[in-house]
């Protein structure tokens, strides 16, 4: 099953591919990480593929005249040109946790959506909220809305979480956001999409058995998430 990692940059994609797959390693569970980020210097974990070893952002721009954010444009394009052998790789293990880089707005709203990879596989997107983001209850409204419109934009089941929980914890004592939602906005969302738990994820481990069942559960033919 392919785990594909989604959210606004520096939301903790990378560091949930890290803690996330030792999670299942200790579960005892094969796991595959696959880095997609180009730009990125240094990484938590060691990726089983590594997009650098074929291009790095800087190559790119040297090799096609181009700034940072053409080289990003352009590196989505040169990852789908590996997109069999990527999937290939990926199926062989039970798990392929990929990390995909970090603007949303080249994976999903590019003519080729990076997600497309995986498709047409056993895939789940995991798209991340994160708590440092969230002040308010339109803040988190607002990425509700994103996860929506990321929704509309993949073809493959799509679960949220609150991800960086323990900054919650800081921010707003202990308050579940869902608590603190007014009636209005709940029942916007409600409007809007199918209701799903509300799970929260951190570095430390938080939350990582909801995820889990969370993940397999997108897959229930119920398709009852609450
Ligand atoms: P990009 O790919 O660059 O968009 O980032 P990302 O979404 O992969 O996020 P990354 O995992 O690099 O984390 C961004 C920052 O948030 C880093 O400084 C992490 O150490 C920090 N971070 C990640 N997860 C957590 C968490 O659970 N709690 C806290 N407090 N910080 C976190």
């Amino acid at each position: 099953m392919n785990l594909v990692f989604l959210g606004p940059a520096g939301s903790g994609k990378t560091t949930l591919v890290w803690k996330f797959g030792e999670f299942l390693k200790g579960e005892n569970y094969e796991i595959f990480r696959v880095n997609l980020d180009c730009a990125v210097k240094t990484l938590p974990y060691i990726p089983d593929f590594d997009i650098r070893n074929h291009f790095t952002l800087e190559s790119i721009m040297h090799r096609y005249s181009l700034g940072p954010n053409g080289a990003m444009v352009k590196s989505i394009e040169l990852i789908w040109r590996k997109r069999e052998e990527i999937r290939n790789l990926c199926k062989k293990k039970e798990f392929a946790l990929i990390d995909m880089p970090g603007q949303l707005e080249l994976v999903i709203f590019q003519e080729r959506k990076l997600s497309d990879i995986f498709k047409h596989d056993r895939s789940v997107a995991i798209f991340l909220m994160p708590a440092d983001l969230i002040e308010n209850e339109r803040d988190y409204c607002f990425l509700r809305l994103l996860n929506l419109a990321v929704k509309f934009r993949i073809d493959m089941p799509c679960i949220y979480v609150i991800s960086k929980a323990d900054l919650i914890e800081r921010k707003w004592k202990m308050r579940k956001v869902s608590d603190s939602l007014s009636e209005g906005i709940r029942n916007l969302l409600r409007e809007i999409e199918d209701s799903q738990r509300l799970i929260y994820v951190s570095r430390n481990g938080r939350g990582f058995e909801e995820l889990f069942s969370l993940v397999h559960e997108a897959f229930c033919t119920c398709g009852d998430l609450s």
